[in-house]
């Protein structure tokens, strides 16, 4: 169908949601330094998250994907990423263990700078600015030189990635996801919590579990899975020069990858199949993903599949649905019928975030927990009505006892969120919330299992 992809061809196609840099010049000197810096994942990787999220794509594994709204350069502190990563991996051994369920564990990390915005320009007491767009493109203070695009951020962004992500790998290969230190990942202000006494209670059942399996022979030093975890990349793919410098051949299979990151996705406002943002996209052999909010038509669900998952390969394609509580109902079924009709294999994960942004009395940005919840309760209870996997969530979330979404266990309320509010986006679940919803969600899964046996059962 096609016409010839190369890195640059998204340049032809209409785009939205991208800088003008006012200087033209300062800009190809920062692609062309990105084009010879290392890359920050093998494609190699690439291809094993693949081949993981192809077995979500089977019902056989659930993605836990979360992280910051929008990464910062003054909020880089190793704390923050060990905060993120520890709460992450809280999460991933309540449903692993919870439900019985292998999890694969992708961070929006080490690279998720650039915001699309529903304006370009912002105005403050009569003075109109260029909207800020992340930190990888212009600064947030509301100055005219902060909020110029500077393509020299890019490699501020680069340096800041590669940093994340070496103490992420670290982290995930070095003896700190060892399922040993189960209890030590109870963060400080989660374990006085409810929440923090239900993981424990969980932590300390894995505990026996595991001084039986070192009975049976299973340590750290015969099973590698005990000592180690795999843990993944992703971002956003919306500042296209940035993403076209970090796009590289791999040397073993002659493919295109993009290297920023092992899992790239194009968010609801710029996934116009016939715009840049997919055309870019569709010329690369990671493993992608499209939000998809309310407006998105059963027409261009299947253009989209079309364009970006052509051979239907398993594990290639997540449809990441953000509708809100009060919508998943009307338009998720669609979605799922017409994605089934055509016989497409994509994993389907719910952001019950970006479809419950609300204004509090107060001022603020924020989001209902119990909106949260509830658009996730509605996004199995219908894959469960059409026969199909709820494969993955996609949180906004930090390790940080932050107050930016009102209710959970600690009932945050709207005159509280002033308390820590301290996100440069959109509002985050802070840990404890965020382990309240994996309970949740393990409740969910084992439900689905235990429907399947059921079902197993009595077809034989
Ligand atoms: C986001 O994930 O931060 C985002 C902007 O989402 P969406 O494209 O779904 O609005
Ligand atoms: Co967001």
């Amino acid at each position: 169908m096609s016409a010839k992809w190369t890195p640059d061809s998204w340049c032809g196609k209409p785009i939205r949601q991208a800088p003008t840099y006012p200087d033209p010049a300062a800009l190809d000197a920062a692609t062309a330094t990105l084009k010879n810096f290392p890359p920050l994942v093998f494609a190699g990787e690439a291809r094993q998250l693949k081949a993981a999220l192809a077995n979500v794509a089977a019902g056989k594994a659930f993605l836990l994907q979360g992280g910051d709204c929008a990464e910062s350069f003054a909020e880089f502190h190793p704390n923050n990423i060990r905060d993120t990563f520890r709460v992450l991996l809280q999460m991933a051994i309540v449903l692993t263990f919870g439900a019985a369920c292998p999890v694969v564990k992708v961070g929006r990390m080490a690279g998720q700078f650039a915001k699309p915005r529903s304006s370009d320009t912002e105005t403050q007491n009569g003075v109109s600015l260029t909207s800020y767009r992340g930190d990888n493109i212009n600064g947030a203070d509301f100055t005219p030189e902060a909020r110029a695009p500077d393509p020299a951020r890019m490699v501020q962004a680069y340096n800041q990635s590669a940093a994340t992500l070496n103490l992420l790998r670290a982290f995930a290969q070095g003896g700190y996801a060892n399922l040993h230190e189960v209890h030590r990942w109870n963060l400080g202000f989660v374990e006085r919590s409810p929440l923090g006494e239900r993981y424990k209670a969980l932590a300390d059942r894995l505990s026996e579990t595991l001084e039986f399996m070192a009975a049976c022979g299973l340590n750290t030093e015969t099973t590698p899975q005990i000592r180690e975890t795999a843990f993944y990349t992703s971002h956003e793919a919306l500042l296209l020069p940035f993403e076209q410098a970090l796009t590289r051949v791999d040397s073993t299979s002659g493919d295109w990858y993009d290297v920023s990151a092992h899992l790239l996705w194009v968010g609801d406002r710029t996934r116009q199949p016939d715009g840049a943002h997919v055309e870019f996209l569709r010329g690369v052999k990671n493993p992608i993903a499209f939000k998809c909010g309310p407006s998105l038509s059963g027409d261009d669900v299947i253009r989209l599949i079309d364009i970006l998952n052509p051979r239907d390969e398993p594990g290639r394609l997540t449809l990441i649905v953000r509708m809100g509580a009060d919508k998943v109902a009307e338009h998720l079924p669609r979605l799922i019928r017409t994605v089934q009709r055509e016989g497409r294999n994509v994993v389907w994960s719910c952001d019950p975030m970006h479809g419950n942004t609300i204004q509090s009395s107060t001022g603020y940005k924020t989001r209902p927990f119990d909106a949260i919840l509830s658009e996730v309760r509605s996004f199995f209870a219908i894959h469960r009505g059409e026969g199909t996997h709820p494969g993955g969530v996609h949180f906004e979330m930090t390790g940080q006892d932050v107050t930016e979404c009102t209710g959970g266990a600690q009932a945050i309320t709207e005159a509280r969120l002033a308390d820590r509010y301290h996100t440069h986006c959109d509002p985050r679940l802070n840990a404890s919330q965020a382990l309240e919803l994996a309970f949740l969600l393990a409740e969910q899964l084992k439900a689905e299992r235990h429907a399947d046996k059921q079902q197993i059962a009595a077809s034989a």
